[in-house]
């Protein structure tokens, strides 16, 4: 049977009070309107169509996946306007309706809504939820009998509907073909200047027509208005994550302080210590160990790698059992071999690093090509920039770099070769060779006490 997906998502989002898109607005790193998205993915709709507006072209821009069309709300008046807009894109089926300010809403859910809305051959169905604690949220109303016979707007309920109608409208429909001719008998509320897709319903049960509400867990349904919302959503997302990996196999110390981004994945038998933030497109190996205070961000890191504490690595890569940290940063564009070690205070920018090599202690290093086997010693510097352009430095393999060295680029150190500590090298350093560049040390014997002997007579 075919299916259809409307996504509103056209509206202001005032409450939210931003210069952004309300559904652009992210949690755990994506935007939530992607979150909407990928629940309906898996019901193979043979269109989903996204209602936009405010914003149009950021959202567009942002969306960016053929498997959406796009109409434009070109004047905000209510989400029962938005949907008639969508609706030349439909094919006769069932239509599944859905405010884009839902993240939490699930495919099973959806599945679950769907398949009774088929088995009572309603025309319309929609998810309830009964939660005291909320507001602003459309009212259902039933008549004595039980039947559905409209949703009223929370601020346009009377007080005695307030306390009648505890069941809360989600926001979700599936609605027939046939159903939406009905979007035409909407009238404008005069309070609000908006068109209510929440009117379609009393319209239908007045027409006689089956229609039914079926309550969902509310956590499912709860639509993001202001930034207090976008945290509790954050907040239960995060759980979800966070629980997802614990059934794969992932050891969390402390799961409520750590932080994994939903397009994260994690290798089984890696453990994540507290206050701990895996972000973005990153993808943790097995075996691996990620000490606390560590933030990975669009990283891909190999199996039994250790990230110790305090370390921030972005978009790079981390061979198999390198150690990282404490105190490191990488930066974007780098490539870890295996084997490596990253010490304490050591900053890579775009850079290569070779299996085994060692970085230890206090280094930069920015665009350099490092073979493999390499020692760089604790202070070493890759002098990269000249107030305008940035040079790169190879170190072939095998190198010893010693302390306290500057290596200005561009320069090569050749395969083996040697620095001797506190060098400043200006000049290419050929393969199998010494390099020395320091100033001869002169030692001048009883010199405290000669010293002490001039300032003595002085006096
Ligand atoms: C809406 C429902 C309410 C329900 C709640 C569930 C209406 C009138 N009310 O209220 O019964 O309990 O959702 O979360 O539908 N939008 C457009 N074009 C518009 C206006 C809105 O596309 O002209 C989009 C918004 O971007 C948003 C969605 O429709 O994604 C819902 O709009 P919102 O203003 O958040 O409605 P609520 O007041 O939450
Ligand atoms: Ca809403």
């Amino acid at each position: 049977m075919n299916i259809s997906v409307v996504i509103l998502a056209a509206g202001r989002g005032k409450r939210m009070k931003s210069g952004m898109p309300k559904v652009l607005h992210e949690a755990l790193g994506m935007p939530m309107l992607q979150y909407v998205i990928d629940a309906v993915r898996p019901l193979k709709p043979s269109r989903t169509v996204v209602v936009i507006g405010n914003g149009a072209d950021e959202v567009k821009r942002r969306m960016d996946d053929d498997s959406l069309s796009f109409v434009l709300q070109k004047e905000l008046l209510g989400t029962g306007n938005a949907l008639s807009i969508a609706k030349k894109e439909l094919k006769k089926g069932a239509v599944l309706v859905l405010n884009g300010d839902c993240p939490l809403i699930t495919a099973r859910t959806l599945k679950n809504l769907l398949a009774k809305h088929r088995r009572n051959k309603n025309l319309v169905s929609f998810l309830s939820f009964i939660d005291d604690s909320v507001t602003g949220y459309g009212r259902v109303l039933r008549d004595g009998s039980g039947k559905v016979t409209g949703i009223v707007e929370d601020k346009h309920a009377t007080s005695g509907e307030k306390r009648r109608c505890k069941e809360l409208n989600g926001g979700v429909y599936v609605m027939e073909t046939a159903a939406l001719d009905y979007l035409r008998r909407i009238k404008k509320n005069l309070s609000s200047g908006e068109y209510y897709l929440t009117d379609i319903v009393g319209i239908v049960s007045g027409a006689g027509k089956r229609i039914e509400a079926y309550n969902c867990p509310p956590e499912e349904i709860s639509g993001v208005n202001t930034r207090a919302h976008l945290y509790q959503v954050t907040e239960i997302l995060k759980k979800r994550v966070i629980t997802k990996w614990m059934d794969k196999g992932v050891t969390f110390i402390g799961p409520d302080t750590s932080v994994v981004h939903t397009s994260v994945s994690i290798g089984r038998d890696t453990v994540v210590y507290p206050n701990t933030y895996l972000e973005g497109k990153t993808s943790i190996g097995k075996h691996c160990v990620i000490y606390p205070g560590a933030r990975i961000r669009d990283s891909i890191i190999g199996d039994g790698v250790t990230v110790k504490d305090s370390t921030l690595i972005e978009e790079s890569r981390v061979g198999r059992g390198t150690s990282v940290g404490p105190f490191a940063h990488v930066r974007p564009l780098s490539v870890i071999g295996c084997n490596v070690k990253i010490g304490n205070f050591v900053e890579i920018k775009k850079s290569r690093l070779g299996d085994s090599t060692k970085a230890s202690h206090l280094s930069y290093i920015g665009d350099a090509h490092i073979g493999s086997n390499v020692n760089i010693g604790a202070g070493t510097i890759t002098c990269n920039y000249d107030g305008k352009n940035k040079f790169e430095t190879r170190i072939e393999t095998g190198v010893f770099i010693g302390s306290d060295s500057q290596l200005i680029a561009p320069v090569t150190i050749g395969k083996d070769a040697y620095v001797a500590a506190g060098a400043t090298i200006t000049k290419n350093v050929p393969s199998g060779a010494l390099a020395i560049s320091r100033a001869k040390q002169k030692t001048f014997e009883n010199w405290t006490k000669k010293r002490q002997r001039k300032v003595n007579k002085r006096k």
